[in-house]
Formats: C-alpha cells, structure tokens, sequence
C-alpha cells in the first residue's frame, strides 16, 4: 500500500491514492476503483459533490479487500445543512459502516460552522477522522480556536507550481497532514519543460515525477486517473527518488509567492 503517515487521531493515512474527482458515477468510476486497488491503491477519495459515491462503495465492495484495509475519504458539501446527517447519506451511497475521513470541502460560509456537525460525526460513529479542504492558513487558525476535536488533514490543490509552503508549514505546525489534490495540475503541469527534462533524466514519467515531488514533501497526495495504464503509472513511484537538485528546480516553478495565504487570495472559487 506504500508509505503511510500517522494523523492525529492515532490512525494511519497511506500517503498514495485515488482521487476520483471529475470521474464519472457508473462504469467509469467504478473501473477506476477497482483497477486502483488491484494495483495496490489503499486510499480512495471522494466527496458528496462528484455524485459518483455508489460507484466508489461498489467497487470497494467488490473488491474483496477487507474494509479496514482501505482508507476511505468522503467530503461534506458546504450547502448542505447538518454535516452530521449528510455524513450518515454519504454512508448509505458508499455502503459502508464508517469513513475514515470526513472533509468539509471548501470553507463556504466560513471557517467554522459547519465543525459542530463534522464533530458529531465523530461522537456518532461515522467517521474515525475529519479535517478540511481549501482552507487558508487563517481559517485554520480560526477553527483550531474553536475546535474540541482538532483537524487532522486539510487538503488543497499543491504541486510545483502551487507550493503554497507557507501553508505546508501552518499545516505541518498544528499537527495537520497537508494533502495534494490535482498534483498534476488537472494535467496543466505534464508538458513542462523542467518536470520533462526531469522525467527524462530519472527515466520517469513527468507524471511520476510530480506525484514524487510531493511524496517527497511528506504531502499526501491524490492523483486522478481513469486510464488502468496511469492508474498503474502514478503508483510506480515507491521505487525510486528525486534528488536535491531536482527537488530544487521543482520548487522553484512555485507561482504562489511562498506565503501563507496566498491561497485565500487566489483560489476563492467557491464564492
Ligand atoms: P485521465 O483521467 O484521462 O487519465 P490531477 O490529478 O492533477 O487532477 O490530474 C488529472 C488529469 O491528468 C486528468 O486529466 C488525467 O487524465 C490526467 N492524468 C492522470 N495521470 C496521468 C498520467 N500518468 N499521464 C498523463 N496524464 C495523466
């Protein structure tokens, strides 16, 4: 399953996986899946917004693995009212007893009040962990003030090019694990020259070599696939290592001016 990290709810979280945003519900969805852990894959990302939950609980379901082999991540969507009871739908749709992750998705209608409802989720059963996604370095702040229960992942959008290592730092500093969705930058970072010249150095793909870069970074990180032959691809990156030098020259291509919240100000595509 590769390499893990520990949250701060005592559980461990496989640092490689599946995300399935964007992924159709129905066949493609559950392909994706099911080739994903035939592959070794043992985290699967979804969310209440891509509407393709079933497909996930089914391909999980028959996969045959044991449920609590798989680390299952679902989110609550911000309009929704009570994350405790939307928590207990996502559960039905993915057929499942518990998450091990529950994110509120984006920070809609601010940092904070939708944390009771996640907390519930908690107190009730129906998830191990939750944590949030897209949140600024400030709104972290701003929920640990008022938590009982502390978040355990914030997952935002990181790459090379999307750095954001002021937040990596916040993150890292309160105890919570940074994890990179579109690592690939939707596929927007395959063609660059410094990630091809890489590639071709270390005789990988340059898919390969961003999924590394943040592995290296001790993110976890969540490439989306439907193709089986890069679902493989993007897992085979246990076996080798960027080094310091292109580690370097990786991050250097960071756009995000290295502060904190820089993302607060540059991707509130929520509101
Ligand atoms: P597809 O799903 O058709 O394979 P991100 O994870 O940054 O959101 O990037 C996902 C995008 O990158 C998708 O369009 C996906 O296409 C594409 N992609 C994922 N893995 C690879 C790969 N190994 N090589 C080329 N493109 C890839």
């Amino acid at each position: 399953a590769g390499p893990t990290r520990t949250l701060s709810n005592g559980a461990e979280i496989p640092l490689l996986g599946l995300g399935v945003w964007q992924v159709r519900d129905g066949r493609e969805c559950e392909q994706a899946v099911t080739w994903a852990l035939e592959k070794g894959y043992r985290l699967i990302d979804t969310a209440q917004a891509y509407r393709n939950e079933t497909s996930v609980g089914r391909a999980i379901a028959s996969s045959g693995i044991p449920r609590e082999e798989i680390f299952l991540t679902t989110k609550f969507y911000p309009g929704g009212k009570d994350a405790r009871v939307e928590a207990e739908k996502s559960l039905a749709r993915l057929g499942t007893e518990y998450l091990d992750l529950y994110l509120i998705h984006w920070p809609q209608g601010g940092p904070t009040w939708a944390w009771p409802g996640m907390e519930a989720a908690v107190e009730a059963g129906l998830t191990k962990a939750i944590g949030i996604s897209n949140f600024s370095a400030s709104e972290l702040q701003e929920l640990s003030k008022v938590s009982q229960i502390q978040p355990a992942v914030n997952q935002i959008q990181f790459s090379p090019f999307e750095y954001r290592r002021g937040l990596v730092d916040a993150c890292e500093d309160a105890n919570v694990l940074a994890q990179a969705y579109s690592p690939l930058g939707t596929g927007r970072h395959l063609g660059d020259p410094v990630v091809a010249r890489i590639a071709s150095a270390t005789d990988r793909t340059p898919a390969q070599v961003l999924i590394r870069w943040a592995l290296q970074k001790r993110l976890s990180v969540i490439p989306k696939s439907t193709h089986h032959d890069r679902i493989d691809q993007n897992f085979d990156v246990l076996d080798f290592e960027l080094d310091d030098e292109s580690m370097a020259a990786l991050d250097a291509l960071d756009t995000t001016n290295q502060t904190a919240d820089a993302l607060s100000r540059n991707q509130k595509w929520w509101s």
